[in-house]
């Protein structure tokens, strides 16, 4: 059965599965050097090379990472970083058996004629930097558009995220690179979770609409969903129960069973929160490897326990494998706290 032509078809195919592995999932590391900016002022360092370079040393060197975590996204300088001991990032990730991947998108801007919304640029060059990508070591590729409920969303911007999320895709998989699709749906708001659930569906039924014209390989791609939940400002909260029967309603309804895997991002969730939800997920069998590929909620208190102190990488490296952990039990649905 041919799926498509295209020289790097079983290649796609196989780096997807590989990703979408029983008991794994993916850490989101690619933080913009803005975000992760942010992310250092919190502990009081600044945002220097250097400083990103200690903390995501110690964030793929964490001993036993692999056993929980099948991929690493990378920001492109991170792709070409080597360690202060002069070994590259990349080849500590092949070690551990993690599959490097790489942010592909140019970041947001305002979106002209819509209702104060943006959309996602870095379409231009796209194909020779996932060349130069894919030589570097990457297989994997994301891609982030957001869509806000209170904004709307307008029609435009739906059309506009899903349309750059399958061209990224389509051009991402011709060079070699499994495409992270991903349009993330914001907690922001006072929304509650069926108005989620309302937009959720508008916005995959776009994607997969525009993914099918553009002609990508459904099993060559990932998708990096939000979990339908209520908006953060909500007063009515949901259990991980209502959380898992929501969001697998929408997967159900939406999300071809071609496509390997479904990896969440925990968007604000708390760490807690962000296991319990997937852990509520996987307790019945889905067609598809229901994930995480999280940022914030694998990496937040050990971002906290580092505090920048050498003397502290140990400790921060066991909570992250902590998190990692309980991920991975979650992703099993075998989570017990
Ligand atoms: P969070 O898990 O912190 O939402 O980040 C995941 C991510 O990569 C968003 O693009």
């Amino acid at each position: 059965l041919t799926i498509k032509a295209g020289s790097y078809a079983d290649e796609l195919v196989k780096t997807a599965k590989t990703v979408a592995s029983p008991g794994h999932g993916i850490m989101a590391m690619d933080e913009s050097n803005a975000t992760c900016g942010k992310r250092l002022a919190s502990i009081g360092l600044e945002n220097t090379e250097a400083n990103r370079q200690a903390y995501r040393t110690l964030l793929v060197s964490a001993p036993g990472l692999g056993n929980y975590v099948s991929g690493a996204i990378l920001f492109e300088e991170t792709l070409y970083q080597s360690t202060v001991d002069g070994k590259k990032i990349v080849d500590i990730l092949v070690e551990q058996k993690i599959v490097p991947g790489i942010k592909v998108d140019k970041g947001l801007v305002p979106l002209a004629g819509s209702n104060d919304e943006s959309w996602c640029q870095g379409l231009d060059g796209l194909a020779s930097r996932c060349a130069a990508y894919y030589q570097q070591g990457a297989r994997f590729a994301k891609w982030r558009t957001v869509v806000s409920i209170p904004n709307g969303p307008s029609a435009l911007a739906v059309k506009e995220a899903a349309w750059g999320l399958a061209r990224y895709a389509s051009i991402a998989q011709d060079n070699g690179l499994v495409p992270i699709v991903e349009p993330e749906i914001l907690l922001d708001g006072e929304h509650g979770i069926d108005r989620t659930f309302e937009v959720a569906q508008n916005v995959w039924a776009e994607v997969f609409f525009y993914l099918a014209q553009n002609n990508v390989m459904f099993e060559g791609i990932l998708l990096k969903p939000s979990m339908v939940t209520p908006g953060a400002e909500c007063k009515e909260r949901a259990t991980p129960e209502q959380v898992a029967d929501y969001t697998l309603n929408l997967l159900r309804r939406r999300i071809p069973p071609a496509v390997p895997g479904i990896m969440f991002l925990s968007g604000g969730q708390s760490e807690l929160e962000a296991t319990l939800n997937l852990n509520a997920m996987n307790q019945s069998p889905n067609p598809w490897h229901v994930s995480f590929s999280y940022a914030r909620a694998l990496q937040n208190t050990c971002l906290k326990t580092w505090g920048g102190l050498p003397e502290n990488v140990k400790a921060a490296q066991d909570v992250l494998l902590t998190r990692a952990k309980a991920n991975s039990l979650a992703q099993i649905g075998k989570y017990t706290g």
